[in-house]
């Protein structure tokens, strides 16, 4: 069985509550709940940060062994050399997601320190975006 883990970074954790009109309406323990059962085949971990620091800890913690990361970095995205280096340093794939289309926000949202060190991105699907992520993993 694949093992893949989403790790999200902070505010994510207000999903459903937080601009629901960027970042839709439903909270992330219930989409993951929808992602076990359309993916049985796959065993999917889960954790969210609001800091950075855990953030890494965890990439390290899961990076020698997992057959895939997902990450959505949220505003760290934009901002953090050091989770560019943990992605570097480790050797499970990262898909890189956004539920929204980074590129049609603000300009500062079009820098990642992600992107040039995963595997791929996937933005802009709302939370459609993880279970695409999920997809390529096992298309490999
Ligand atoms: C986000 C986009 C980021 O720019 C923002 O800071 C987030 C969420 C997204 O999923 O669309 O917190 O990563």
């Amino acid at each position: 069985m694949k093992q893949l883990i989403i790790i999200n970074g902070p505010n994510l954790n207000l999903l459903g509550k937080r601009e629901p009109e960027i970042y839709g309406h439903q909270t992330f323990k219930e989409y993951l709940e929808d992602l076990k059962l359309k993916f049985p085949e796959v065993s999917i971990d889960y954790f969210q940060s609001n800091i950075e620091g855990e953030l890494i800890t965890k990439l390290q913690d899961v990076g020698f062994s997992y057959d895939g990361i997902i990450l959505n970095a949220a505003a760290y995205t934009h901002t953090s050399v050091g989770i560019g280096d943990a992605i570097k340093a480790i050797t499970t794939p990262v898909v890189e997601v956004h539920i929204s289309n980074t590129f049609s926000r603000e300009e500062f949202r079009h820098q990642s320190y992600i992107s040039p060190n995963a595997k791929g991105v996937i933005l802009g699907f709302g939370l459609q975006s993880y279970e695409l992520a999920i997809t390529s993993f096992l298309k490999v």
